[in-house]
């Protein structure tokens, strides 16, 4: 669903802020404005001081039940995540929101396949946050270098069967998350994925070559300047065109982007 016509700007106190895993920090925003009509897979544009001009792109990673605070899960990377990482409860942050088109739940599907490489998780929480409510069966394969970058247990959405794949093998079977992919796609009735673009190009080839041709949603990142269809920096091609992500995305279907012509940040 679209949803740009529902963003707005609120100052949005902080709650808490806490690192959640090593580089990884979860913000707690009390920002009902935004909450309430944001659904899983949308973004928020985030100010991040005032050395840094624009505003950071940052996925919803969930909302609480009364729908008045939402949850950002980010990695500190630079000056503007290292803001981010600082903020004390009261201070209040300057956020856009929500904005893009998010991930779609078909309602004649029951179940529903989750694939997180990394931080990929952080989206796809609110995904199944909200799915679960419908009665779904949700399995979630959960993927990253080593075990100490896996998002810990506590944070996992509940109600999920979870599968994990380390890299190093530090836990949950040795290898990347895409290698289990083939065992759940026959029992999916959708799958949705975030992650980096060279998962993306796993999968995509992935299910071409086994021939289930499943409706796969993926998440996009892209740099973002405004966030409202107007810079055209994070412009995509696809099969229908020229899109850009902040709008028609971030959530696209895997085979509607040219992988061969897609620019990783
Ligand atoms: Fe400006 Fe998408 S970020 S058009």
């Amino acid at each position: 669903m679209t949803n740009q016509s529902k963003a707005t700007v609120i100052q949005a106190p902080v709650i808490s802020n806490h690192e959640a895993m090593p580089g990884v920090h979860l913000l707690w925003l009390e920002a009902p404005e935004i909450a309430r009509v944001a659904s899983p897979g949308q973004f928020v544009m985030a100010c991040c001081g005032r050395e840094n001009l624009l505003r950071r792109p940052m996925s919803i990673h969930r909302t609480d039940e009364d729908k008045t605070k939402l949850a950002l899960m980010f990695t500190v990377v630079g000056k503007g995540t290292s803001w981010l990482s600082q903020r004390q409860p009261g201070e209040k942050l300057d956020l856009l929101g929500p904005l893009g088109k998010g991930f779609s739940v078909d309602p004649a599907s029951f179940n529903l396949l989750l694939v997180a490489g990394g931080l990929g998780i952080a989206p796809l929480t609110f995904l199944a946050q909200t799915a679960a409510a419908g009665n779904r069966s949700i399995a979630l394969l959960l993927g990253a270098k080593t075990g100490s970058q896996l998002c810990p247990g506590h944070l996992l959405p509940q109600g999920v069967r979870c599968f994990t794949a380390t890299d190093d093998g530090t836990a949950g079977s040795k290898g990347i998350i895409t290698d289990l992919l083939p065992k759940y796609l026959d029992w999916a009735s959708q799958v949705f994925a975030c992650g980096p673009s060279a998962m993306y190009r796993t999968i995509a080839n992935q299910n071409r070559k086994l021939l289930r041709r499943k409706e796969i949603q993926v998440s996009l990142e892209t740099r973002m300047a405004c966030g409202l269809g107007l810079c055209y920096g994070c412009t995509v091609k696809t099969r229908q065109g020229l899109k850009q992500v902040c709008q028609d995305g971030p959530v696209f279907n895997i085979d509607d982007i040219l992988w061969d012509e897609f620019v990783d940040i």
